[in-house]
């Protein structure tokens, strides 16, 4: 996890005050992603690097540099690299020497920022204190920076050594995931930055045009520190800078630039669209108003370009407007966020579903000998939701796989099988690993991704942009929708060869033509909802929620929404489970929500309300509206849709549910503690 962000002018000049600013309003775009501490670098009086670290959010930063009176926030400078870090703790708890950057030594010459784990620290670690080098933090961060420094000193007389052939030097020797971003004082004004495994990007702003739109991969050798004395003259690598076309103005020369590097687009958003997306393994310098990027090692078949390309986010998406927090935003854009992603795929008249994104892979998938979904935490849900129809429309098996468990079983992956990888993120690390575990097997690998750019959607084959826009609170609300009805698009699209199904078919775009309408309602809940919170479940420890059939994942989406933001004890049960012993936890005392909605399963789910109020249980039921039996319940009754759609009424009670128990809780809705948005560590 973690966020990390940097901002490099070159011939515009800035006071040390924007320079701060322009950091600290990047992390806090990206605090969403971890918010244990934050901390920055940027350059000195004298050469030197300051460094500002602070535990807790992006504010405890900003005030820490406040009370720093000695800091002139005036000093201009006309070139000037700034580098900065907001944390998800995993190795050593949050606190200030835990906090990023990391650094080599006291003086500063070799600083990093971090996203991601590296698993041989420990290993590197062991050798660099043989070494004599003291360790200061607990993290796996700082054997980078010592390291760093180890090479430089070792290699410092060698006229090859430079800022990106070091840090080639660095990454080879470690292992796990990361995104790296390098500042020295042996090379001022320049930034080295490196990914494997964890999402890193380059924003671009200039005045004029850029010349290309892309930049040459520089291939180099392969070696990281080449050895000058047996090199010939002609395999001498790009050591030296060469010229990048994309940065050049009309006559040849550098032009004014800032550059951003950051973990996701929404940190660069105000600043610029024209990003650039590193590949694993890339090495990146930027240096004298010009990026180039490097291989750490020469392979064949890599693209030798990386295109820049424009972002279609607006600034506008990523601010909360009008709501308190974002994920009460996210819960309210959902009438329009549906809309988005059905939007050019659906034709309501014709009944016809395409997903431009499998169009070419239909006839494989429909040969396929099962599908198998994989994800994790909200995502996962929304499989579990869909997997139903999925299986009725295509009458392919389908299999639900819980990434992390799907890799510690290495489940049999055969060439004839689909495997869909759902992530809001598209960076979510047991995915990433799961979906890589399935390439090697050969199978073919769908990706329903809410990022366009992330590792997800680049390492799949093919697969469907689910559109809900960028999702900010770190509970997930309308990516889940979204991810719910692209499943169900993708299964409508791969049985439309089959004639039986037409009817089916046909009612489910009905309702989904109807969905915006019926979510709009269900959102008029909301202060029946806000009580509901208050008055009745606020005070409560522990929350069950039961359903079957279709309404399963609900129980189970609903529950984990309750837990993350609330840290209220809430479980999801399958309703047909109640009596195999989650039925012992009921008396008068446990609250109980029960989701019977009125389709198939209603009269077995009246068993197990039955059940429930047998001992003395005083259940509060979701249901559809005018369903006048259960009105001697508390009640929260939503419209009624098809089957298989229902699910995507009966959670937003229950989001709303969690974001008020949340409110009540006095939780920090958007940054529940512990979590974070894209978990980019196994
Ligand atoms: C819960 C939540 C998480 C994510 C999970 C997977 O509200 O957001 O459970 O769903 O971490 O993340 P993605 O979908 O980005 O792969």
């Amino acid at each position: 996890m973690c966020g990390i962000f940097a901002y490099l002018n070159y011939l515009v000049e800035k006071d040390r005050g924007y320079i701060i600013d322009t950091l600290t309003n990047g992390l806090k775009r990206l605090e969403y992603r971890g918010y244990d501490s934050a901390g920055l670098a940027i350059d000195g009086d004298n050469n030197d690097i300051l460094i500002y670290r602070q535990v807790g959010k992006v504010k405890a930063l900003e005030q820490l540099i406040k009370e720093d009176t000695q800091l002139d926030l005036t000093k201009t400078f006309l070139s000037h690299t700034g580098m900065a870090h907001t944390r998800w703790a995993t190795h050593g708890q949050p606190s200030q020497r835990n906090s990023h950057p990391q650094r080599s030594d006291p003086n500063n010459e070799f600083l990093v920022v971090h996203n991601g784990i590296i698993t041989n620290f420990k290993e590197i670690k062991t050798v660099l204190e043989k070494k004599g080098y003291q360790f200061e933090s607990d993290t796996d961060t700082e054997c980078i920076a010592k390291l760093t420094k180890y090479i430089y000193d070792s290699q410092k007389a060698n006229k090859q050594l430079n800022f990106t052939n070091l840090i080639k030097a660095v990454v080879k020797e470690l292992e796990g995931a990361f995104a790296l971003i390098f500042k020295s004082t042996h090379f001022p004004n320049e930034v080295v930055a490196a990914r494997r495994g964890s999402p890193l990007l380059v924003g671009v702003k200039t005045e004029k045009k850029l010349k290309v739109d892309f930049v040459d991969v520089e291939f180099g050798n392969g070696e990281a520190i080449p050895d000058e004395s047996k090199m010939s003259a002609n395999d001498v690598p790009k050591m030296h800078r060469s010229q990048s076309r994309a940065f050049l103005s009309e006559d040849g020369m550098p032009q004014p630039i800032e550059f951003f590097l950051a973990s996701d687009p929404s940190a660069v958003i105000e600043h610029t669209k024209r990003v650039l997306y590193l590949e694993d393994d890339d090495i990146a310098h930027i240096c004298e108003g010009e990026l180039h990027i490097h291989r750490l090692r020469r392979e064949d078949g890599m693209s030798s370009v990386r295109f820049i390309q424009t972002l279609e986010l607006e600034l506008a998406e990523i601010m909360k407007g009008q709501y308190d927090h974002f994920m009460q935003k996210e819960i309210f854009e959902q009438p329009e966020s549906v809309v988005n992603t059905m939007r050019g795929r659906i034709n309501f008249d014709t009944h016809k579903v395409t997903l431009g994104g499998l169009k070419a892979y239909l006839a494989t998938i429909r040969r396929c000998r099962r599908i198998v979904f994989c994800a994790c935490g909200t995502s996962y849900h929304s499989a579990i939701a869909t997997r139903a129809i999925f299986e009725e429309l295509t009458e392919i098996p389908v299999s639900v796989e819980l990434a992390s468990d799907f890799l510690d079983r290495r489940t049999p992956i055969f060439r004839d099988d689909v495997c869909v990888f759902i992530s809001q993120s598209g960076e979510t690390a047991d995915t990433i690993l799961a979906l890589r575990y399935c390439l090697e097997r050969g199978a073919l690998c769908v990706g329903i991704t809410n990022t366009v750019g992330s590792t997800i959607s680049r390492e799949t084959h093919c697969g469907v942009h689910i559109n809900a826009g960028p999702e900010v609170g770190v509970a997930s609300t309308k990516a889940y929708t979204s991810q719910y009805i692209s499943l169900i698009m993708m299964a409508i699209q791969l049985s439309e060869d089959r004639i039986s199904m037409t009817e089916r078919r046909n009612a489910i775009i009905d309702g989904l033509h109807e969905l915006p309408r019926h979510i709009k309602e269900v959102l008029k809940l909301d202060a029946q909802l806000q009580s509901l919170a208050k008055d009745v479940l606020f005070k409560e420890k522990s929350l069950l929620i039961m359903g079957r059939g279709y309404q399963h994942a609900t129980c189970l989406e609903g529950a984990l929404k309750i837990k993350e933001i609330s840290y209220m004890h809430s479980e999801g049960i399958l309703a047909g489970e109640l009596k195999h012993g989650p039925l012992a936890l009921i008396d008068e005392n446990m609250p109980v929500i029960i989701i019977m909605t009125k389709d198939s399963y209603y009269p077995k789910v009246q068993s197990a309300l039955q059940q429930v109020t047998a001992r003395k249980g005083q259940p509060i039921v979701i249901c559809n509206e005018g369903d006048t039996s259960l009105s001697k319940y508390r009640n929260i009754a939503v419209p009624q849709t098809v089957d298989c759609l229902q699910g995507l009424l009966t959670i937003i009670p229950l989001q709303l549910l969690s974001y008020h128990l949340a409110v009540f809780h006095g939780v920090d809705v958007d940054f529940p503690r512990n979590l974070a948005k894209s978990v980019t560590v196994e």
